[in-house]
C-alpha cells in the first residue's frame, strides 16, 4: 500500500482508549501499535495501543484480504484503522477496560510501519532488566505505567506554573553554561572554544543567579529547572535532574514554609490525596534525637527513647563503665518484635556490628525478662518499664558515642517499624540545622547547606569562637523519609557574606575569583529574602508511588551515569579536542565505558 499518498485519508479521528459506549455506530479511525493479536483463523482480534489506552478490533471472514493482511501483523508495529464502533458479542465484554463494552469491526487497514519483534514484552508488569529497559527506553516508555507517570509530570509542571503565577512569582530563566555553584557535588564541566584552557560549569543549582534576581528587584522568581551534579547516584539521585527552585524578597522562613505548603495541596490534590497543612516543625536536633536521622519518615510511630541518665543508677558491670566513658544509652521497642527469633536477633547485631558499634542489649520476655547481654534482673526491668515496653515487644538498646547511637537506631526504626500507610504521606519541615559541619577527609568546616545560608542571629558571636555549634537559618522538607526540599533565609550583607567564605578557610583571591561579582552585587542594595528548591523527579515519584527516579524521568542515566539509549558520555573527535585545545591523558583501559 503506498502510505505517502493515503496519508491524508488516515487522519485519527479518536484515541483508541477514549472510545466508549456512546460511540457506538460511528465510523472512526484510530492510530497505535499493535498490542496483542490473537488469530482465530476466521477472526482475528487485535489490541491497538495509544497514549490513551486500549481498544479491540476484529477483523473477520467477510473481508479476506483485510483478515489475511491482519495475520501478518507484528506486535509493536503502527497502523492505522478505519471501521464502525460496535457493542461487544455476549460474555465478551472485559469490565477492566474503560473501552470494554466495545469493538471495532475493521473496514480498512494501513500498515505505517512494520516492528521488529522487540526484545521485551511492552507490558505491566513490564519483564526486563533495568538495563534493558533503558537501552530501549522508547519501547519501555509505551507502557501504560510509564505514560501516567510522565502525564502526571507533565500535570504537576502545569499545576506549579499556575501556582507560583497565581502568587506573583516570574518564571525566569537562568543560565546553564556558568560558574561553579557551590552545592556540594562536583561539577560538570565544558570548556570553552574561545577561551582555551578555560571552562564553564553546568550549575549545580541556579543559587547565586536566584540571589541576583532578588537584588535586581525581580522580587518574587521561580523556575523549574535543570541542574547538574556529579556525584555518587542512587535510586533518588541523578547526575541531571530538575528542581522547583523559587526565591522571594523580604520574605523569612514562615512565608516559605506557608507556601510551599500551599503548593503541597494543590500538587498532592492531583494524586486524589488531601494535605493538610500545616506540617510539623522539627529543629534538626530534636529530629535526631528523637529519630536518629534529618529525614524521618513520620508515618513510623516509633521514636527513640533515651535511658541515658538510668546509666547513673544501673548495677550491671558494664553499664557502670559506659558511663564513665560518657557513651549515651537509647533504645527503641519494636511492637511485636517479641516473635523476632534467635537468628534473626543475631542477623541484626551482626548488621549492627558492622557499622562499628559493640552491638545491641535486646530485653523481651513476659513476667521473667531475658536479655542480651545479661543485664542484672532489676536493671532490665527498670529499662522495660521506663521504655513502656509490652509482652509481645522487644526493647533494643544501644551504648555507645551519641552519634552512632542515633545513625544505628535511626537505620533499625525504618528497617524493623511495622509498615504503616496511614497516612499516605507525612510531610515535616526540620529546621536550625547546623551551619557548618567538619569534613574529616579534608579536615576543614564546610557548610551545611551552602555558603549563602545566614547564620542565626543569637548565633553570630560563635561564629569564631565555636564555629561548629552555630545555627543556620536553613530548613529542609522532608516526605515520608525523603529529603524533598531545602533552602533558608539567605545572607544579605556582603561584610557577613565575606565572614562566611574565609571561616570556610577561601584565600582572598579565591573568593575575588569565584564569587567576586556577588559580593560586589551585595553592596548595590540587597533585600532580605529566602527561598528553597524542591526536587521536582522525588516529588513526582512520590506523587507515582514509585521507589525510584529513575522511574519518573524519560531519559534517565544509569547508576553509574551511563544513558544507555544514546551511548553517552562518549568519545569525541580529536579534531573536537584539538579546536577546544584539549588533549587527553592517556587512561587504563578498564576506566572506559565503551
Ligand atoms: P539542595 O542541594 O538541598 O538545595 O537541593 C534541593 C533539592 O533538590 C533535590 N536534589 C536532587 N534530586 C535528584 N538528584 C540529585 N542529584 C539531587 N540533588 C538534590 C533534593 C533536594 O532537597 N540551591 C539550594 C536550594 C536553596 O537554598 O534554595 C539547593 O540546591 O530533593
Amino acid at each position: 500500500m503506498n502510505i505517502k499518498n493515503n496519508l491524508f485519508t488516515w487522519k485519527r479521528t479518536h484515541y483508541a482508549g477514549t472510545l466508549r459506549r456512546e460511540n457506538i455506530g460511528q465510523r472512526v479511525t484510530v492510530c497505535g501499535w499493535v498490542q496483542r493479536l490473537r488469530d482465530l483463523g476466521q477472526l482475528v482480534f487485535l489490541d491497538l495501543r495509544d497514549r490513551e489506552g486500549l481498544i479491540q478490533i476484529v477483523f473477520s471472514h467477510e473481508s479476506p484480504d483485510l483478515l489475511s493482511l491482519a495475520k501478518q501483523l507484528r506486535v509493536e508495529s503502527v497502523i492505522g484503522v478505519k471501521g464502525i464502533v460496535r457493542p461487544r458479542g455476549e460474555g465478551a465484554t472485559n469490565p477492566q477496560l474503560p473501552t470494554g463494552e466495545i469493538e471495532i469491526a475493521a473496514e480498512e487497514l494501513v500498515v505505517f510501519n512494520e516492528a521488529r519483534i522487540p526484545p521485551f514484552q511492552v507490558i505491566d508488569p513490564v519483564v526486563a532488566s533495568e538495563e534493558l529497559r533503558f537501552r530501549y527506553r522508547y519501547l519501555d516508555l509505551r507502557r501504560p505505567s510509564m505514560q501516567r507517570n510522565l502525564r502526571l509530570r507533565h500535570e504537576a509542571a502545569l499545576k506549579t506554573r499556575f501556582y507560583f503565577h497565581r502568587h506573583g512569582f516570574l518564571e525566569i530563566e537562568t543560565p546553564f553554561l556558568t560558574k561553579s555553584t557551590p552545592e556540594g557535588a562536583r561539577d560538570y564541566l565544558v570548556p570553552s572554544r574561545l577561551h582555551k584552557g578555560k571552562f564553564y560549569a553546568l550549575p549545580q543549582s541556579p543559587q547565586l543567579f536566584k540571589q541576583t534576581l532578588m537584588i535586581a528587584g525581580l522580587d518574587r522568581y521561580f523556575q523549574i529547572v535543570r541542574c547538574f551534579r556529579d556525584e555518587d547516584l542512587r535510586a533518588d539521585r541523578q547526575p541531571e535532574f530538575t528542581q522547583i527552585d523559587v526565591e522571594m524578597s523580604f520574605a523569612d522562613e514562615e512565608d516559605i514554609f506557608t507556601l510551599i505548603e500551599g503548593l503541597m495541596v494543590e500538587l498532592f490534590d492531583l494524586i486524589g490525596e488531601k494535605i493538610t497543612p500545616p506540617f510539623p516543625r522539627l529543629s534538626y536536633q530534636e529530629c535526631l534525637e528523637k529519630y536518629g536521622t534529618d529525614k524521618p519518615d513520620l508515618r513510623n510511630k516509633i521514636t527513640l527513647l533515651d535511658f541515658t541518665s538510668f546509666l547513673e543508677r544501673a548495677s550491671t558491670e558494664f553499664l557502670k563503665l559506659a558511663q564513665q566513658a560518657n557513651y549515651v544509652l537509647k533504645g527503641i521497642v519494636i511492637p511485636g518484635g517479641a516473635s523476632l527469633s534467635r537468628s534473626q536477633l543475631e542477623k541484626i547485631q551482626q548488621q549492627v556490628k558492622s557499622k562499628g558499634s559493640k552491638g545491641l542489649i535486646w530485653i523481651k520476655g513476659e513476667g521473667e525478662l531475658k536479655s542480651s547481654p545479661r543485664l542484672e534482673p532489676g536493671d532490665a526491668l527498670a529499662l522495660w518499664e521506663k521504655a513502656g515496653a509490652t509482652a509481645k515487644d522487644l526493647l533494643l538498646l544501644c551504648l555507645d558515642q551519641r552519634d552512632l547511637v542515633l545513625k544505628i537506631l535511626g537505620d533499625l526504626r525504618g528497617e524493623l517499624a511495622p509498615s504503616s500507610s496511614s497516612p499516605s504521606f507525612a510531610f515535616a519541615w526540620i529546621k536550625d540545622f547546623p551551619l557548618f559541619e567538619w569534613r574529616e577527609e579534608e579536615k576543614k568546616i564546610v557548610s551545611v547547606h551552602h555558603p549563602f545560608t545566614s547564620p542565626h542571629p543569637d548565633d553570630l558571636d560563635l561564629l569564631e569562637r565555636e564555629p561548629l555549634k552555630v545555627r543556620a537559618r536553613a530548613y529542609d522538607l522532608v516526605l515520608n523519609g525523603y529529603e524533598i526540599g531545602g533552602g533558608s533565609v539567605r545572607i544579605h550583607d556582603m561584610n557577613l557574606q565575606r565572614k562566611i567564605f574565609q571561616l570556610l578557610n577561601l584565600k582572598e583571591k579565591e573568593i575575588e575569583e569565584k564569587f567576586g561579582f556577588f559580593l560586589e552585587a551585595l553592596t548595590y542594595g540587597t533585600p532580605p529574602h529566602a527561598g528553597i528548591a524542591l526536587g521536582f523527579d522525588r516529588l513526582i515519584m512520590l506523587l507515582a508511588g514509585q521507589n525510584s527516579i529513575r522511574e519518573v524521568i524519560p531519559f534517565p542515566k544509569t547508576t553509574s551515569a551511563l544513558c544507555l539509549l544514546t551511548g553517552s558520555p562518549s568519545s569525541v573527535s580529536p579534531a573536537q579536542l584539538d579546536e577546544l585545545g584539549i588533549e587527553i591523558k592517556k587512561t587504563d583501559k578498564k576506566n572506559h565505558n565503551f
